[in-house]
């Protein structure tokens, strides 16, 4: 019997939360976010978190995409754990490994869809593969607003633009 390759790929781990605890504030006002949480992303799946409002799911992707600090616990991207990253490294893995749709999109005001969508990679100092970014914005049907700012877009065309 051979082995299935989309078996071996789905026991690789994307990223993986360990223990993870979030506690925002002080005294009353304390807020636990995450009580420790255990959690792996494995590679080519989807994977959806879904619980009650104010249970904590942006919480976790935050701290799992290495956008926000956690209180205690680990949280590893591939092989490389997030606690032990400076700065700086830590920008640059959130720049090369993680792309993030907010839930409040976060798009530049000041700046046109098509520069919001480069945007990472302009910041980056990379030039995009044009073939590339084409495709993506047929694919989301965005090529019609590519100069019109994020006020000017519907909240869809948001989404697709982040
Ligand atoms: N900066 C903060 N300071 C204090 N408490 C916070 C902060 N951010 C979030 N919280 C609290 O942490 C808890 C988890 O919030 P979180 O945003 O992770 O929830 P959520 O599951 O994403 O909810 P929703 O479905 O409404 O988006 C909530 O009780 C929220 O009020
Ligand atoms: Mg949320």
């Amino acid at each position: 019997m051979t082995t299935s390759p989309t078996v071996s790929r789905a026991t690789a781990v994307a990223a993986r939360a360990t223990d993870l605890s979030k506690v925002y504030g002080h005294g009353e006002t304390q807020v636990v976010a995450l009580d420790h949480v255990t959690v792996d992303f494995r590679q080519g799946e989807f994977t959806a978190i879904m619980g009650p409002s104010g249970s904590g799911k942006s919480t976790l992707m935050h701290c799992v995409a290495g956008l926000d600090s956690f209180s205690s616990g680990s949280v590893r991207i591939g092989e490389t754990e997030l606690s032990t990253l400076k700065d700086k490294h830590l920008t640059q893995l959130r720049r090369d490994k993680i792309g993030f749709i907010f839930q409040a999109f976060n798009l530049l005001p000041t700046l046109t869809a098509m520069e919001n969508i480069t945007l990472p990679m302009d910041i980056a100092g990379r030039k995009a593969d044009k073939q590339w970014v084409q495709q993506v914005i047929d694919m989301l049907g965005l090529s019609g607003r590519l100069g019109h700012r994020p006020t000017e877009l519907s909240g869809g065309q948001q989404q697709r633009v982040a």
